[in-house]
């Protein structure tokens, strides 16, 4: 069977970097409050900066990393709840920014589930033997999407995107296994588009970001553990088997409830949400590129990753790091 391969990351962050005592001077909160309840210690706000900007400076970053040239890359997937505009979609923008001009390009919207989603989407195109090459993209400016003056959201969230490159051949991305709960829709929503109104009058009237935390909290707690037992029972593998979980970074207590039922230590368990808050589709390629760039992911290593976000949706695979 042909195996599908990440075989190069990259990302990119917005400059302007808001800490919580940045936030603290403009709202009613403080660091000890984020920090303690989340783990957030900072993140990066796209100022002038849109969503296919950072996409294309991800994909452009990992494109540098790899044996790829543009016109090698067979299909683009960008992962994002927050694109620029309806269409064309941000895929296509990324495609004429690196000059891929032999892709096929869509968005794929899963929310913090999207890189996971097109991960499976990617795998599925290298394994049926349609496609050798593509790039996926998880890029969000979720900071258009808060309310400012909602402290309870709007503290949480970061803005990014990583990217990565998938080819044919070698061990690579073993089982994955999807899910969503369409009644859990009301949990975490944002039923109006922010990017379709460009007047005073008509932002007056956005519904931005809605969240129950503690349903969200609820339902990661239990639906990650399950979701990454259901991969390693395919896989056949135990829990002491796995090198790095790899989870999506929404709030650092969530990845320890995960820990603690998967009897796993925290040290497994990488974050960097300290410095980047939630990048919904963006935060697990962009904490793959880190550890890749660290050395922290040997080569024949299994990882797991795992993402879960609004729909609700979730996903896991098992990935054997192979670059
Ligand atoms: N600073 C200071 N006080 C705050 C802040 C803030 N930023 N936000 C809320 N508060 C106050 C509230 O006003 C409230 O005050 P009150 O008791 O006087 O009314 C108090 O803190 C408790 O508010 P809750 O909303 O009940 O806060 P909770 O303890 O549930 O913590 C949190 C909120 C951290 C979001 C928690 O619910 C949680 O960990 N949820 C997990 C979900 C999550 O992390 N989602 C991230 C995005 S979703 C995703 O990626 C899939």
């Amino acid at each position: 069977m042909i195996a599908a391969r990440i075989t190069a990351t990259g990302a990119y962050v917005p400059e302007r970097k808001v800490t919580n005592d940045d936030l603290a001077r403009v709202m009613d909160t403080s660091d000890e409050w984020i920090r303690s309840r989340t783990g957030i210690g900072s993140r990066h706000v796209a100022v002038g900066e849109s969503t296919s900007h950072m996409a294309v400076k991800a994909a452009a970053d990992v494109l540098s990393r790899s044996g790829c040239r543009a016109e090698d890359i067979q299909f683009i997937i960008v992962a994002t709840g927050t694109p620029d505009h309806l269409f064309p979609n941000m895929a296509c923008l990324v495609q004429e920014g690196i000059g891929a001009s032999h892709a096929f390009c869509f968005d794929l919207n899963a929310a913090c589930s999207g890189f996971l989603y097109s991960l499976s989407v990617a795998k599925g195109y290298i394994e049926s033997g349609m496609y050798e090459r593509g790039m996926v993209i998880g890029a969000e400016t979720i900071s258009k999407v808060v309310d400012w003056k909602e402290r309870s959201t709007c503290v949480l969230f970061g803005d990014g995107a990583g990217a990565v490159i998938i080819e044919k051949g070698g061990r690579g991305i073993g089982s994955m296994v999807m899910g969503a709960d369409g009644k859990g829709g009301e949990v975490l929503r944002c039923s109006s588009s922010s990017i379709l109104c460009h007047d005073e009058e008509s932002r007056r009237k956005i519904d931005y970001l809605h969240m129950d935390g503690q349903e969200v909290f609820r339902f990661a707690a239990r639906q990650v553990p399950a979701v990454i037992e259901a991969v390693l029972e395919k896989e056949g593998l135990e829990p002491d088997q796995i090198g790095h979980y790899i989870l999506h970074q929404a709030n650092e207590r969530i990845i320890a409830s995960v820990a603690r039922k998967m009897k796993e230590p925290m040290e497994k368990f990488p974050v960097n949400l300290d410095r980047y808050g939630n990048t919904s589709s963006a935060s697990i390629p962009i904490l793959l590129h880190e550890l890749h760039q660290t050395g922290a992911l040997k080569n024949g290593e299994k990882l797991i990753l795992a993402g879960f976000g609004a729909g609700l949706t979730w996903g896991a695979a098992m990935v054997e790091w192979n670059i």
